[in-house]
C-alpha cells in the first residue's frame, strides 16, 4: 500500500518542495497551510507521516504534535524548526516526535529521516531511496573503519545527526573510538567550518569550571587581568564536545544543566547575556546508570544529553573488523613513523589477533601494531613480530621449546640418570641398558665431564 504524508507548514514554498520530494519517492502527499485544518486532516486521513512546522499562525505546533501523538499514535511526526527553537525541538522529541529537521530543509536529511522511519515501521523507503542513502552516507566514512553490523549501526546514527544540532551522548569502553565519532559528527556535517572545541571534563575542578566554560571579565576576581573567553563561547556555532562527561564534578553538572536549559550564559563578572547555538556532544566510558543510582551523575542532565545516544561496541564484540582495522592502522602507523610500509599476511594476523579480547579496544590494537612495526626486522610483519608485540610467546617458539633434537634429549637424560645415581657408572649402565664402553663413548660425544 502507498504511504501517505501530510505536510503542515505556513510557507507555500515548503509545501511545494515537500510535495515534489515525496511524490518522487512514491508517496501520496497532502498539505495544509494552517495548523487547525492540518489537525483535522490528520484525524481523518491517519497518515503514516506528518511533517509539522512548529511555528504556525493559528496554533502552536507543539499542541498539534501533542494531539496527533495522543489521538493517532501510529502516525509518525517529523518536526521542522528553525535553529533558535532548540528548546521546542527538545520538547517535541520528548513529546514523541520521531525526528526533527532544521530549516532550510536539506533533502538528504529528510531522506535520512525516512530511512530511519523505514527501520522502525517498514514504511516509506523504496530501493531507490536506499541507493540515495548509500551514496551519501558512505559506510566506511573514510577514517572510521569498520564493516561489522554493529559499526554500520553506529555509522547510520552518525549520518542521521551530522546535519542537525541534536545533542548526542556517545557511550563505550575506553579506546573504542568515541572521540573519533564525535569528530565525525562535526566534520561530516554542514557546520564543519565552525569550531570544534573539546572540553575534557576530567580536568575540571568545581571552583574553576564556571570560568572555563563561560569565561570571565577582566577584574571579575583577583588575578583576572584580562577578559577570558570560555569554551562555550569559543564553540560559537560549532560543536562543544564534553569528553569524559562522567568525570564532571556535581556542581559543574548543575551549571551545565542550567545552560542546556536556557541556551544562554554570562561570563563570570559580567551581566551581558550571551546566547549560544553550539551543538553539544558528550562521551563517557563510565556506566552512567550506576552513577545515577549512586547520585554521582545527575539524572536530569543525562536526559538532556541523551536526546540521541550512540553505543560504540567493544572490539571483542566485532572481531570481524580486526583485518580492516589492522590494514588501516598499519598504513597510518607507517606514515606516522616514516617506517617502510609493512606488509603482512592478513589471515595470519586475523588468526592470531582474533583470539584476544582487546580490553583496551582499538587503541590497544593500534599500540600493539605500532610496537610490531617498530620492532619488525624487515618490511614484512612476521608471526614472531606480532607475538612479540603482544608480549606473548609464539606457538612456533612454544613448540620449539617443548621439542628438541634427539641427541639433546639423550644427553639430558644421561645426565639426569647419572645425577640420580650419584654418578655410579654401573647403576647408570643398568638403568640405561647399555655397556660401560658405550656410556664412555657417549660421555665423550656429548662432552659430559665428571661429576658436576
Ligand atoms: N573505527 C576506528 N577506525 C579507525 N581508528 C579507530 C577506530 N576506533 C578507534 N580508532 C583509533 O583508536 C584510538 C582510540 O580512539 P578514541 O580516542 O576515539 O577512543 P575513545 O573511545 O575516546 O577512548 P577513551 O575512552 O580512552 O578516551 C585513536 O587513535 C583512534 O584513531
Ligand atoms: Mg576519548
Amino acid at each position: 500500500m502507498e504511504s501517505n504524508v501530510l505536510v503542515i507548514d505556513d510557507q507555500p514554498s515548503i509545501l511545494e518542495s515537500m510535495n515534489v520530494f515525496f511524490q518522487q519517492r512514491g508517496w501520496m502527499v497532502y498539505t495544509s497551510l494552517k495548523g487547525l485544518k492540518g489537525l483535522a486532516m490528520a484525524r481523518k486521513l491517519k497518515p503514516d507521516l506528518v511533517i509539522l512546522d512548529i511555528k504556525l499562525p493559528d496554533i502552536d505546533g507543539l499542541v498539534v504534535l501533542e494531539k496527533i501523538k495522543k489521538e493517532i499514535p501510529q502516525t509518525q511526526v517529523i518536526i521542522i524548526t528553525a535553529y533558535q527553537d532548540m528548546e521546542n525541538t527538545i520538547a517535541s522529541i520528548k513529546m514523541g516526535a520521531f525526528e526533527f529537521i532544521h530549516k532550510p530543509i536539506d533533502i538528504h536529511e529528510m531522506d535520512a529521516a525516512l530511512y530511519k522511519l523505514s527501520k522502525i515501521s517498514g514504511k516509506g523507503v523504496d530501493v531507490k531511496n536506499q541507493q540515495i542513502q548509500g551514496k551519501r552516507f558512505n559506510y566506511d566514512m573514510s577514517y572510521i573503519v569498520g564493516k561489522s553490523m554493529a559499526m554500520k549501526e553506529v555509522f547510520k546514527k552518525i549520518a542521521l545527526v551530522t546535519d542537525s544540532r541534536v545533542t548526542v551522548l556517545i557511550q563505550g569502553e575506553s579506546g573504542t573510538g568515541k572521540e573519533l565519532i564525535a569528530k565525525a559528527i562535526h566534520f561530516q556535517g554542514i557546520y564543519k567550518k565552525q569550531p570544534f572545541i573539546v572540553m575534557d571534563c576530567s580536568t575540571l575542578v568545581d571552583t574553576l569550571a564556571e570560568s572555563e566554560l563561560f569565561g570571565y571579565e577582566k577584574g571579575a576576581f583577583t588575578g583576572a587581568d584580562s577578559t577570558f573567553v570560555g569554551r562555550l563561547e569559543k564553540a560559537g556555532d560549532g560543536t562543544i564536545f564534553f569528553d569524559e562527561i562522567g568525570e564532571m564534578p556535581l556542581q559543574t553538572q548543575s551549571k551545565l544543566l542550567r545552560f542546556l536549559h536556557e541556551k544562554e550564559f554570562v561570563r563570570v563578572g559580567s551581566t551581558k547575556v550571551i546566547r549560544s547555538n553550539a551543538r553539544i556532544l558528550a562521551a563517557t566510558n563510565r556506566e552512567l546508570d550506576t552513577m545515577m543510582s549512586q547520585k554521582s551523575f545527575r539524572e536530569d542532565l543525562f536526559h538532556r544529553l541523551s536526546v540521541m545516544t550512540i553505543h560504540v561496541p567493544p572490539l571483542r564484540d566485532r572481531k570481524s573488523d580486526i583485518p580492516l582495522l589492522a590494514d588501516y592502522l598499519i598504513k597510518k602507523i607507517s606514515a606516522q613513523t616514516h617506517m617502510q610500509v609493512k606488509s603482512f599476511d592478513s589471515d595470519m594476523l586475523t588468526h592470531i589477533f582474533s583470539r584476544y579480547d582487546w580490553p583496551g579496544n582499538v587503541r590497544q590494537l593500534e599500540n600493539t601494531l605500532t610496537r610490531a612495526v617498530l620492532m619488525a626486522k624487515s618490511s614484512l610483519l612476521t608471526e614472531e613480530d606480532l607475538y612479540a608485540a603482544l608480549g606473548k610467546i609464539s606457538e612456533k617458539k612454544q613448540k620449539s621449546e617443548l621439542f628438541k633434537p634427539l641427541c639433546e634429549v639423550e644427553k639430558d637424560y644421561i645426565i639426569k640418570v647419572l645425577d640420580a645415581f650419584d654418578w655410579h657408572f654401573g647403576k647408570t649402565c643398568r638403568i640405561l641398558g647399555i655397556t660401560r664402553p658405550t656410556l664412555r663413548s657417549k660421555l665423550k660425544k656429548y662432552n659430559i665431564g665428571s661429576k658436576r
